[in-house]
């Protein structure tokens, strides 16, 4: 007997799906010894040029697709919030299991969705809502499962990856590749999601919650975006070793845990450094595994579709099996987050100050009252009497950072502070 599937939006990721699932038929039929077909498709627009063909029903009536009985599954790419959430919710209780790649639904209502799949035993999979085409959700929930993951670091986000590492590259202005990012396509009309962090911290909240078995909302995650990283402060960190990443950072210490989206300066000896343009990667710290990472195109039609088959086919096979929802919501503890006052990294600090003697000096005293030392410091004369100077302390609490910031902002010969940037690398665990 046939596995019948019913899609949910026909757009770049359903696409995909569609194609996947007919050119890749024999080596699924192989894998799952069975066939896989599409019997309806839920899209707005019937009538769009699509690259596809096939025997399925298109439709603009959701009805047609969640209420069809002989449909066992359904795949939901359409994205956004609702009505993608109401129609899984209904495909759950006509008794489909569900496939999603919705990071804003998954990070916002995960949490109920996985109650339902649980409360009437079917799946919920949603490999494709981090990462694409990488596999890290069943990589966590799985392949790591006998590891107590320490730490999850992540570049999650490809718009933000292109533009960075174009800047450091190139030597190109940010709003200069935001705008080439746009024109191929990579960011959206309206880049925000993606620069300011939102994208990669939704990504973050479900690969935190699975990583450390504690559900970590959106609202938990500390979020800053990319736009204020300078072609000079690549510049500066290169003469450090280092590069800027938009780093997803989840951490399970003994005080609780920590989830953060950030730029962040990482030395170029770290795995991550070297993961360039649109990919992404999440680099995992198992207590039994050591140090793992995953490398992969973060999106696109058939990477996405390519992760979204894979879920299709387990849950063949659990359907073959007789054991739906045997690995659903993985939240059983409730841990403590960490204050963001309580983060613990190195800084890097850029200031404008007044070229004048006992200016270092007195930056340096200020900084030993809330405890910072310094462990390197570069200085640039820019025009008559001013000059340049970026502070990169040694690790120390966030909390410290911000007393010794309002302290220097106070001191007349601070012309401006241009810019803060945490780092991130082994130092600071010492
Ligand atoms: P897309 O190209 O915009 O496709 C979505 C399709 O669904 C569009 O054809 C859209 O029609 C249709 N649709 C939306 N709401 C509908 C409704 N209420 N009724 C009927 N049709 C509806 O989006 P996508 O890029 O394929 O992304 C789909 C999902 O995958 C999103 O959750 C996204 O976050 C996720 N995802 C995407 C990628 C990627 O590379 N694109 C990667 C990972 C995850 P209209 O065009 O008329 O709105
Ligand atoms: N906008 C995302 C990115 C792709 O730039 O990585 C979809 O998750």
């Amino acid at each position: 007997m046939p596995i019948q599937i019913g899609i949910l939006g026909l757009g770049t990721v359903g696409t995909g799906v569609v194609r996947i699932l007919q050119e890749n038929a024999t080596d699924i039929y192989t894998r799952t010894q069975c066939n896989l077909q599409i019997k309806a498709i839920l899209d707005r627009d019937l009538h769009r040029e699509r690259d596809i063909n096939g025997d399925f029903l298109l439709t603009d009536q959701p009805e047609k697709v969640l209420q069809d009985p002989e449909i066992d599954i359904i795949v939901e790419v359409m994205g956004g919030i609702e009505p993608a959430r109401t129609f899984i919710l209904e495909a759950l209780q006509h008794g489909k299991s569900v496939v999603t790649a919705n990071k804003d639904l998954i990070a916002l209502h995960g949490h109920e969705l996985l109650d339902a799949a649980n409360a009437v035993g079917k799946d919920l999979y949603f490999e494709a809502s981090v990462g694409g085409g990488i596999p890290i959700i069943a990589a966590l929930k799985e392949s790591l499962a006998a590891n107590h993951i320490t730490d999850l670091l992540g570049i999650i986000n490809g718009t933000t990856n292109y533009i960075l590492t174009a800047m450091a590259e190139q030597g190109r202005e940010y709003s200069e590749v935001l705008a080439e990012a746009q024109q191929l396509g990579y960011a959206e009309a309206d880049p925000s999601s993606d620069v300011d962090g939102l994208d990669a911290a939704r990504k973050l909240a479900i690969l935190a919650s699975i990583a450390f078995n504690s559900r970590v909302a959106l609202k938990d995650v500390f979020v800053e975006g990319i736009s204020k990283i300078t072609r000079e402060d690549l510049t500066y960190a290169a003469e450090l070793g280092c590069t800027i990443k938009l780093l997803a950072i989840a951490k399970h210490q003994n005080e609780g845990i920590e989830v953060r989206v950030h730029p962040a300066i990482l030395p170029l000896t770290h795995p991550l450094a070297s993961v360039n343009g649109v990919f992404n990667a999440i680099y995992v710290v198992g207590d039994a595994v050591g140090e793992t990472m995953f490398y992969g195109r973060g999106a696109g039609s058939l990477p996405t579709g390519s992760a979204i088959v894979s879920d299709i086919m387990r849950i063949v096979r659990n359907i073959q099996s007789n054991s739906t929802a045997s690995i659903n919501c993985t939240c059983y503890l409730d841990l403590p987050l960490k204050a963001v006052s309580d983060f613990h990294t190195a800084f890097y600090i850029r200031l404008l100050v007044k070229d004048e003697p006992r200016v270092l000096a007195t930056l340096a005293l200020l900084f030993a009252e809330a405890n910072i030392s310094f462990a390197s410091i570069i200085q640039k004369p820019r025009d008559e009497n001013q000059a340049e100077i970026v502070l990169v302390t040694h690790p120390c609490r966030e909390g410290s950072l911000q007393e010794a910031l309002d302290s220097i902002k106070a001191y007349s010969k601070v012309l401006s502070i241009d810019n803060v940037i945490r780092f991130e690398n082994e130092d600071q665990k010492a």
